[in-house]
């Protein structure tokens, strides 16, 4: 093994001079020269790239770790078979001897590379820890599958908390828990053996008291908080918005006893059992008030009308069950679109505009690309056949409404993840997707008959409504008028099975 020219003087003991040591030395400099420049590039540099802390802190440490370990490893197998060779295989205990230039080195070296690598270990430990925690790590690490949450929470109001804070929250355990679950999906993001859309987690999310109450806090009032809703006509022979404006009840501080959040935040305790995974369907109820009075509430076609449900499928309604898109935001074509024109940010004197906006971002398509193709298409097309006076005179104003809506498209709409509004129902009311009306329909019923009430100014009351001269205004709350045709049928009929949101 000893083949070293001899008249150089040798500055380790003789089994350090073996092929795998020399490997292990040569692959720990690099590595950690490497680690060196990336940590300065990521330390100095404002830009931060996701791939850079992936590599940076994630993934090259492994090989540092392999690199010292080779060194010592080579050197122990160099050394029992250079003993072999000397005692014919007697064992002999490892000698230190201080007074040897080639220990001291050896020693030095070895005290020095284990500081180092211990306080490299302890930063990158601290740098993998925050950068697994970042938001960028969560939602754009794996671009293609996170991207639709990733997309609509950078432009929610939650967009400056970390996914962590709503997805994991604070211990140890939870961390845990999370990563390994974290494990397994990165495995199936790089099979590709994902659901799509990615299936909403409300049971795996933890209990919200340890998540949104750790900002929220309970005791906080609310009171009533003012919609202001504008909606255009699809019909052309109207023209003129209709304008809503309510007060939503939502109730609270320490002693409110009424209001919308009296639901679970003052003493009252809902729990429920839901048919599908999504929630949407809900055939058992029992609320539990203050006093401690429960009632349990079935509709007519329940499984549950005489026997208890099963325990693991009762869930305890909390914060989530109400806002289950707090971040994750896909607007229906018919709400940005509204948006879009009230803003102006797509002129409404544009004829036909919102049906046809609407008309093409629901249609289904196979990726963005060809959805802005199809988009700017079929848009060009009916103004330049259909209404080729307008459109002679207005090209500008059509181009900027194709230009809005295309990335109304680019934010909301994930063909590639198939998560779009109506994969995702929004909870918090009730006009594109069941929501409250889940449970306030007046169908589930008590024994004695007590409904979930439907009536519309236990939750809201209307303060103005009605378009152009025609506005009702009332503070003390105004009767319902169904926009533009003044239907009945909303009296009976659930809001959502004519809005689609489509
Ligand atoms: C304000 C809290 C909050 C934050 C911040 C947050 N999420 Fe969520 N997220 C939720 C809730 C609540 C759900 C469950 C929705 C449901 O059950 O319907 C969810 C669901 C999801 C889902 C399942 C698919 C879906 O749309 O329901 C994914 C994936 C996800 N979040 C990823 C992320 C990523 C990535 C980030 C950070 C970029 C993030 N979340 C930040 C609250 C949050
Ligand atoms: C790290 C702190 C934090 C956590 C955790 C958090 N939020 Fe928030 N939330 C905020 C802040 C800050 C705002 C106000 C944003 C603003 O008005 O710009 C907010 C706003 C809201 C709003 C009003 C949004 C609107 O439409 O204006 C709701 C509803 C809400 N949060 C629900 C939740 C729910 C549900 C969870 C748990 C899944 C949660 N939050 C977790 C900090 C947090
Ligand atoms: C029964 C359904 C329901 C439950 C459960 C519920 N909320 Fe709400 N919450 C509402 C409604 C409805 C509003 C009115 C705002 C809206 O329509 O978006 C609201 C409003 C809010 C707002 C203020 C929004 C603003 O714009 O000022 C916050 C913050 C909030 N909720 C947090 C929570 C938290 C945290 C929990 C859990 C402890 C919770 N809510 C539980 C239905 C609910
Ligand atoms: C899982 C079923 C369920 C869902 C979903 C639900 N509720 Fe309720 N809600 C109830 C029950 C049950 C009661 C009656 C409690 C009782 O019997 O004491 C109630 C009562 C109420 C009350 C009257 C509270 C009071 O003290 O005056 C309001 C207001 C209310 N809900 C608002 C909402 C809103 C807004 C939503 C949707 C965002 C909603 N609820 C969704 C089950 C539900
Ligand atoms: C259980 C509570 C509850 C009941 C009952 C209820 N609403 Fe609502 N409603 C809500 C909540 C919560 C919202 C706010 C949704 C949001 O934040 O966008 C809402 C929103 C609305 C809106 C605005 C819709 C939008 O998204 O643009 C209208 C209009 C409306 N309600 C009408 C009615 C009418 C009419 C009735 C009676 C048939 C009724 N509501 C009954 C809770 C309720
Ligand atoms: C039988 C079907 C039907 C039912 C049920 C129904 N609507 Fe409508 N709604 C319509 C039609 C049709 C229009 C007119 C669309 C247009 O011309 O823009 C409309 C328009 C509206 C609009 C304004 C248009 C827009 O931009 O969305 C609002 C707001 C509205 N309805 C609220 C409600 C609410 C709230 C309920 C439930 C309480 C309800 N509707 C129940 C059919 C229905």
């Amino acid at each position: 093994m000893n083949n070293l020219p001899k008249k150089r003087k040798q500055r380790f003991p003789d089994h350090f001079y073996n092929n795998t040591t020399y490997i292990g030395a040569g692959l720990s400099v690099f590595i950690l020269c490497c680690e060196l420049f990336l940590f300065c590039i990521d330390f100095f540099s404002s830009a931060h790239s996701v791939y850079l802390g992936l590599i940076t802190y994630v993934f090259l440490p492994p090989f540092l770790i392999v690199g010292l370990i080779l060194i010592p490893w080579g050197a122990w197998v160099s050394r029992r078979r250079i003993l072999k060779g000397a005692h014919g295989g007697t064992h002999k205990l490892i000698v230190i001897d201080l007074s040897l230039s080639t220990h001291q080195n050896a020693i030095l070296i070895f005290m020095v590379g284990t500081a180092i690598v211990l306080i490299m270990t302890a930063i990158g430990c601290y740098k993998a820890y925050n950068y697994t925690e970042s938001e960028r790590f969560c939602g754009v690490t794996c671009h293609q599958v996170m991207n639709p949450e990733y997309t609509a929470y950078t432009q929610s109001p939650h967009a400056q908390v970390k996914c962590v804070e709503c997805h994991i929250g604070s211990g140890v355990g939870w961390y845990v828990h999370y990563k390994m679950a974290g494990v397994k999906m990165l495995f199936m993001a790089i099979k590709g053996t994902y659901s799509r859309p990615t299936p909403a987690p409300v049971e795996t999310l933890r209990p919200a008291k340890e998540t949104c109450e750790e900002c929220h806090w309970p005791g906080k009032a609310f009171n009533a908080i003012q919609l202001d809703k504008i909606y255009y006509p699809d019909d052309p022979s109207k023209t003129l918005p209709w304008n809503i404006k309510m007060l939503i009840r939502i109730g609270g501080g320490q002693n409110g006893e009424s209001g919308i959040h009296a639901h679970m935040y003052y003493g009252d305790e809902i729990y429920y059992v839901p048919e599908d995974a999504k929630r949407q369907k809900i055939s058992w109820i029992k609320a539990i008030n203050k006093a401690g009075v429960a009632r349990i509430y079935t509709t007519k076609g329940s499984p549950y009308k005489n026997t208890a449900p099963p325990q693991n499928k009762i869930r305890k309604m909390d914060c989530m069950d109400c806002h289950n898109r707090p971040t994750h935001r896909f607007e229906a074509p018919d709400v940005s679109i509204n948006r879009a024109l009230a803003e102006e940010r797509i002129s409404p004197s544009i004829p036909m505009i919102k049906a046809k906006a609407v008309e093409v971002l629901s249609k289904e398509y196979l990726s963005v690309d060809q959805a802005l193709e199809k988009i700017r298409l079929g848009l060009t097309e009916y103004y330049a056949k259909k209404q080729a006076a307008y459109y002679g005179e207005h090209k500008d104003k059509v181009e900027e409404a194709i230009k809005a809506v295309s990335l109304i498209y680019r934010m909301n709409f994930f063909p590639e993840m198939k998560s779009r509004w109506d994969a995702y129902p929004d909870n918090i009311g009730h006009m594109i997707s069941l929501g409250c009306f889940r449970c306030h329909d007046d169908e589930h019923k008590t024994k004695t008959g007590e409904g979930i009430s439907r009536k519309c100014t236990s939750c809201h009351i209307i303060t103005q409504q009605g378009s152009g001269t025609a506005v009702q205004k009332d503070s003390d709350g105004l009767p319902f008028q169904h926009p533009f045709d003044g239907d009945e049928s909303w009296k009976t009929t659930n809001c959502s099975e004519c809005h689609t949101g489509g």
